[in-house]
């Protein structure tokens, strides 16, 4: 099998508009983020954080013209509710699990100990139902993350278990922006009068191109929130795709807008250009910096996707997830945006130091992805020593997309082929490969243990796309290519 059908189009329900509701900050020393609702620090200590979470079964409104549905959550909210932290905070997160079933919390992008990972393998086991983990660990990294079961990864994260975590730079380099907010965007395959989460495993079109929603959600509604912005207002748009497969293809008419941050946080002003277009696969974040454009009255953020027309045919419509009025009688705004400039050390393109192959078969009525040959929870044998510069050769052979994920590590794109640019600046942790593609990244592995590396359509890698790199601890220092 070297090729499959890009994903079928599927028909998007269309929103309407509302006013978003104004967020309070909990902590006075972290800036507000607004669209998601924060959940309280318990630890009144300066320098460390302590949030209690519980998973468990709850009734949510995701669709406006719908009734409440029977949803997986975090506290009773999807997605779960808004974590925050300053970088370099002691984190606890007590997590109880009041599912009817083994779950666990994995910090996506976060450099944790190897076993505040949530990994399910080896030592480390799931959280039974009834039973109660505390995680904890240090926010090293500034930057937008996300946290999702890793277990049953694909029906839990689809039913609403999954969450924003900003960790917020040191105040002195914080961008100056008018405001902060976050925008999970999401989708999710509902039955066809919206009060239930489709079944599971309907079909063998879901396992090969991932699940494809019905709905797009925005911060887990499809309601269009509306802001309003003076004439020079500048925002901070912080955003992570949740969606089991589908990669997001953001636009933006009549606001102007510069691509900031991506993974793993803010970048140097160097990488930063004005952009029309963000693509957001699976598990990737973006951090956006946003204003009107001149003589803009209005502006929206849109989501482009395929749908079908009247007539059956495949079309691009793009989908508003939110929009932005200007309001003259406001104040005007003089704030700078991103003006800093965090240091970044480029890593260069070299030979690859490993090869990892992408590739899939039907087997047995079924389908099963492989990576250099095995499928979940087989994996081959692979180690690196700490702080070694690896570069790794990632080589797709079949016809569609894949979201490449590492855990506990950030890496580089440093070369694609087929002539396709390095479009995916800075340090990452999750990139989309394209059909057929072939993609070097390089990684200095500086965190030791056991470390998972995984396609994040979660069909794709609950179907076997999923392997480990064991990084072997080592007493050398960080080389000055590090993070
Ligand atoms: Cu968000 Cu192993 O993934
Ligand atoms: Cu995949």
């Amino acid at each position: 099998m070297r090729t499959y059908l890009a994903p079928l189009a599927l028909p998007v329900l269309l929103a309407t508009a509302c006013v978003e509701p104004a967020a309070t900050p909990v902590d006075d020393s972290l800036p507000p983020v607004s669209g998601l609702t924060p959940l309280e620090d318990e630890d009144p200590a300066v320098g460390a954080v302590r949030y209690s979470l519980t998973a468990r079964a709850s009734d949510v409104k995701l669709v406006k013209d719908a009734a409440p549905l029977q949803a997986w959550t975090y506290n009773g909210s999807v997605p779960g509710p808004l974590l925050q932290a300053r970088v370099g905070d002691d984190v606890t997160v007590v997590l109880d699990n009041d599912l009817d079933e083994p779950t666990t919390i994995h910090w996506h992008g976060m450099r944790v100990p190897n076993e505040m990972d949530g990994v399910v393998g080896g030592e480390m086991q799931a959280i039974e139902p009834g039973a109660s983990f505390t995680y904890h660990f240090t926010a090293p990294d500034a930057g937008t993350y996300w946290f999702h079961p890793h277990v049953r990864a694909a029906e839990q994260v689809e039913r609403g278990l999954h969450g924003m975590f900003v960790v917020h730079e040191a105040e002195a380099d914080t961008p100056d922006v008018d405001a902060e907010r976050a925008f999970v965007v999401d989708d999710v395959s509902l039955t066809n009068d919206g009060d239930a989460i489709a079944p599971f495993g309907r079909d063998m079109m879901e396992v090969m191109h991932g699940r494809y929603g019905n709905v797009l959600l925005l911060n887990g509604s499809d309601e269009v929130p509306s802001f309003t912005f003076a004439d020079g207002q500048v925002e901070r748009w912080r955003f992570v795709n949740t969606a089991n497969a589908r990669t997001m293809v953001l636009r933006f008419p009549g606001l102007v807008v510069r691509q900031i941050g991506a993974d793993a946080g803010l970048w140097p002003q160097a990488l930063i250009e004005d952009t029309t277009e963000v693509v957001l696969p699976s598990g990737a974040r973006a951090d956006l910096e946003v204003r009107l454009a001149a003589g803009a009255v209005e502006g929206s953020l849109v989501s482009a996707v395929q749908a079908l027309d009247d007539n059956d045919e495949v079309v691009e419509i793009e989908v508003p997830l939110a929009s932005v009025t200007k309001d003259d009688a406001l104040a005007a705004s003089t704030r700078a945006g991103h003006q800093g400039n965090p240091h970044l050390t480029v890593l260069d393109n070299g030979s690859a130091t490993h090869t990892l192959t992408i590739s899939g078969a039907n087997v047995g009525g079924g389908i099963e992805f492989t990576i250099n040959g095995y499928a979940w929870p087989e994996s081959e044998q692979w180690s690196v020593p700490q702080h070694e510069l690896q570069i790794i050769e990632v080589r797709n052979e079949l016809g569609m997309e894949h979201p490449f994920h590492l855990h506990g590590d950030f890496f580089q794109v440093v070369s694609r082929s087929g002539g396709a640019g390095l479009d995916d600046r800075g340090w990452r942790d999750t990139v989309l490969l394209r059909g057929q593609e072939r993609m070097k990244v390089a990684t200095t592995f500086g965190n030791p243990g056991m470390w998972m590396i995984h396609c994040h359509i979660l069909e794709h890698a609950e179907a076997g796309m999923m392997s480990m790199v064991m990084v072997e601890p080592s007493d050398e220092p960080a080389g000055d290519h590090e993070m």
